[in-house]
C-alpha cells in the first residue's frame, strides 16, 4: 500500500465507479463544470446532461472515491437531529420543506436507478427510531408530535428485531430507502457519459473563479476548464476560506459490517435516541449471508485519536443487540459535516453568480447530495427552487448563534495550539508506522514513520487557512480540526477544503 494512501477499507470498495477515466487531458470547454465525484457532484452532473446542458466533471482521486466511498447509505427523510429542533431552529414551514426536499431526494434516486437500469441493490424500507434507555421515551413522543405536525408519515409502534427490545416503544417511518452507493455512482456516471459528459480523475482543481461572463476552473495539471457555470461540490467546499467553513464543523464517524445470516433482522434502517447515535441497517450479499452494517461514535474531527476503541465500543453494542452476529468483515471512518442548524449550504457560493456550492450534508448526505443537484438544476435551468431560502449558503440562522460561536472557538483554540511543547521531544522517538507532532525550534513538524523506517517531516499547518494538525493513527492521516482537511502521512491532500500537500521540511 501508497503511504498517501493507507486509509480503512469500507465494504463498497470492491467496486471501481470507473475504471476507465482519465485526468484532464486538455484544455476543456462545456456549459456546466462540476468539482467532485461523489453523491453530490455525479447527481447534478446527471441532471444538467439529462436536461441537456454539456456537463465535465473533475475529481482529484478516483469517480466516487471521496466520503461517498465511507457512507452507511441510509435515505432517510428525517431530520436526525430531530423535527423538534429543526422546527425550533428554522420554523415549521421550512421543516415541512426540509422533510419534502429529502424525500424528493429519496424518490429521485428510485426514479434513476429504475430508468437507467442501475443494479445497486435500492430498496424501499421502514426507518425505526428506538429509545436507547427507558429514560430517552419521552424524546420520542415529543418527536412524534414535532413530525406529525409537519405530516411525515410516521408511527408509535413497539417490538424491534434486538435482544432486550423485543416491547421497546419506537417510531416508525415509513418508505426510507436504502442502496449500494457505489453500484449506484457507477450508474450515474454511465449516465453522464451516454448524453456527452466527460469524467476525469486524478486532476486537482486549484481555483474556481467567475470570468468573462462565464466560469474558469484551474487545475493543477495546468489544464483549464470554462464553463457557463461551476458546481463546487468537494463536500468541505475548496473555493471557500472563511464564509461557509465557520458555519459547519466535521465530525469523525466510524462503521463496521458483520456477516449475518439472512433474515436474522429484518431489512430496514434503524437508529437510537443516543448521542452520538448508533446506525444499523442491512446489505445483501452474493450467498446466503447478507452484511449487517452498524455505525457510530462520532467525535469531533482530531478531538480524539482512539479509533480502535470506537470500534470495540460498537463492537460490543451490537452484538448484545444481535448476539448471532456473524465475523466482522470491514471496518472503516470517515468524516460528516455538522451545520449549525442542521441543513445543508446548498445553492450560489456567497458572492459568486455563476459559482454553486453543496456542502453541509449534517450527516444525512446522500439525501443532500440528491436535493443538491434538484435545487440547483433548478436555479440553472429555471432561477428559482422551491427550496432555496431552506438551503441558502448566506443565510444566517439567529437561533443557532450559539452553536456559531462555539464552532468559531475551535478555530481559535487551536491556534493556540502552535505555542504548546510536541507530543514528543524528539524524532527519534517515533517508531515506525506511528505519526506525532514535533516542535524543532520555533515550528511545528507533523512527522510520520513508514514501516521502513522512511521518515516523512511535513509542516504541521494546513494549507487551508492554518490551522494545526493532529495525527489520525487509525487512518493514518492528518486531521485538521478546523474545517475538515485531510492529508496522507506523506502530505498529499486528501480531503477539502484544502487543496496543496503539506510543505515539505527539510
Ligand atoms: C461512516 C459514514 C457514514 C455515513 N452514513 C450516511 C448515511 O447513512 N446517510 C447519509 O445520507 N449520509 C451518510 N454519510 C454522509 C455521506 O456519506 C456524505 O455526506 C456524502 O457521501 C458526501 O458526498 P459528497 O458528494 O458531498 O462528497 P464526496 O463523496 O466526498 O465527494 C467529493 C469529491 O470531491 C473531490 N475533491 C475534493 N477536492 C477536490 C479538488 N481540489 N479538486 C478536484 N476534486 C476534489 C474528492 O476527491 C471527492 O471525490 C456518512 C458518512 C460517513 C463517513
Ligand atoms: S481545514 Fe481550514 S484550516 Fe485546515
Amino acid at each position: 500500500m501508497n503511504v498517501s494512501d493507507e486509509r480503512t477499507i469500507p465494504l463498497w470498495a470492491q467496486i471501481d465507479v470507473a475504471p476507465d477515466a482519465v485526468p484532464l487531458p486538455h484544455d476543456d470547454h462545456s456549459d456546466v463544470v462540476v468539482v467532485g465525484s461523489g453523491i453530490a457532484g455525479l447527481s447534478v452532473a446527471y441532471e444538467l446532461a439529462l436536461a441537456g446542458k454539456k456537463v465535465t466533471v473533475i475529481d482529484r482521486g478516483q469517480i466516487g472515491g471521496g466520503m461517498t466511498a465511507r457512507t452507511t447509505a441510509h435515505l432517510t427523510s428525517v431530520c436526525d437531529d430531530y423535527f423538534s429542533e429543526l422546527i425550533g431552529l428554522r420554523g415549521r414551514e421550512l421543516a415541512r420543506l426540509f422533510h419534502e426536499s429529502q424525500s424528493a431526494a429519496i424518490n429521485r434516486i428510485e426514479e434513476i436507478q429504475q430508468t437507467e437500469a442501475i443494479a445497486c441493490d435500492f430498496r424501499r424500507v421502514d426507518g425505526f427510531l428506538f429509545p436507547s434507555t427507558s429514560a430517552q421515551e419521552a424524546e420520542l413522543e415529543r418527536e412524534l408530535e414535532a413530525a406529525l405536525q409537519l405530516g411525515v408519515a410516521v408511527e408509535r409502534t413497539a417490538g424491534l428485531p434486538f435482544a432486550g427490545f423485543s416491547a421497546a416503544p419506537a417510531l416508525r417511518y415509513a418508505r426510507q430507502a436504502t442502496f449500494h452507493p457505489l453500484k449506484y455512482l457507477r450508474g450515474l456516471t454511465d449516465g453522464v457519459r451516454a448524453r456527452g459528459g466527460g469524467v476525469y480523475r486524478d486532476t486537482i482543481v486549484e481555483k474556481v473563479e467567475e470570468k468573462d461572463g462565464g466560469v474558469r476552473v484551474a487545475t493543477a495539471s495546468g489544464f483549464v476548464a470554462t464553463g457557463k457555470w461551476a458546481v463546487v461540490a468537494t463536500n468541505s467546499p475548496i473555493n471557500d476560506r472563511v464564509a461557509l467553513h465557520t458555519k459547519q464543523s466535521p465530525y469523525r464517524t466510524y462503521a463496521m459490517s458483520f456477516e449475518i445470516g439472512r433474515g436474522l433482522v429484518p431489512d430496514g434502517l434503524y437508529w437510537d435516541t443516543e448521542d452520538p447515535y448508533h446506525y444499523v441497517r442491512l446489505q445483501p450479499g452474493d450467498g446466503e449471508t447478507d452484511f449487517l452494517i452498524v455505525g457510530g461514535e462520532d467525535h469531533k474531527t482530531g478531538a480524539a485519536n482512539d479509533g480502535n476503541e470506537r470500534f470495540a465500543a460498537l463492537t460490543s453494542w451490537i452484538r448484545g443487540l444481535v448476539p448471532d452476529l456473524g465475523i466482522e468483515t470491514h471496518r472503516w471512518s470517515g468524516q460528516v459535516m455538522e451545520t449549525i442548524d442542521y441543513a445543508g449550504f446548498i445553492g450560489r457560493n456567497p458572492g459568486n453568480e455563476r459559482v454553486f456550492v453543496v456542502t453541509g450534508d449534517s450527516g444525512e448526505g446522500m439525501t443532500h447530495g440528491v436535493v443538491g443537484a434538484l435545487l440547483i438544476r433548478d436555479l440553472i435551468l429555471n432561477g428559482n427552487s422551491r427550496w432555496r431560502e431552506l438551503y441558502e449558503p448566506s443565510r444566517k440562522t439567529s437561533k443557532a448563534i450559539g452553536d456559531y460561536l462555539v464552532e468559531n472557538a475551535t478555530a481559535i483554540k487551536n491556534f493556540a495550539e502552535y505555542i504548546a511543547p510536541g507530543e514528543i521531544d524528539s524524532l527519534d522517538k517515533l517508531r515506525p508506522g506511528e505519526g506525532a507532532i514535533v516542535r524543532v525550534g520555533l515550528s511545528k513538524i507533523a512527522a510520520f514513520r513508514d514501516e521502513d523506517g522512511t521518515l516523512y517531516k511535513r509542516s504541521a499547518s494546513c494549507t487551508h487557512i492554518g490551522c494545526h494538525l493532529h495525527w489520525n493513527s487509525l487512518e493514518r492521516c492528518w486531521d485538521c480540526p478546523c474545517h475538515g482537511s485531510q492529508f496522507a502521512a506523506d502530505g498529499t491532500a486528501l480531503n477539502g477544503p484544502a487543496v496543496s500537500p503539506l510543505a515539505n521540511v527539510q
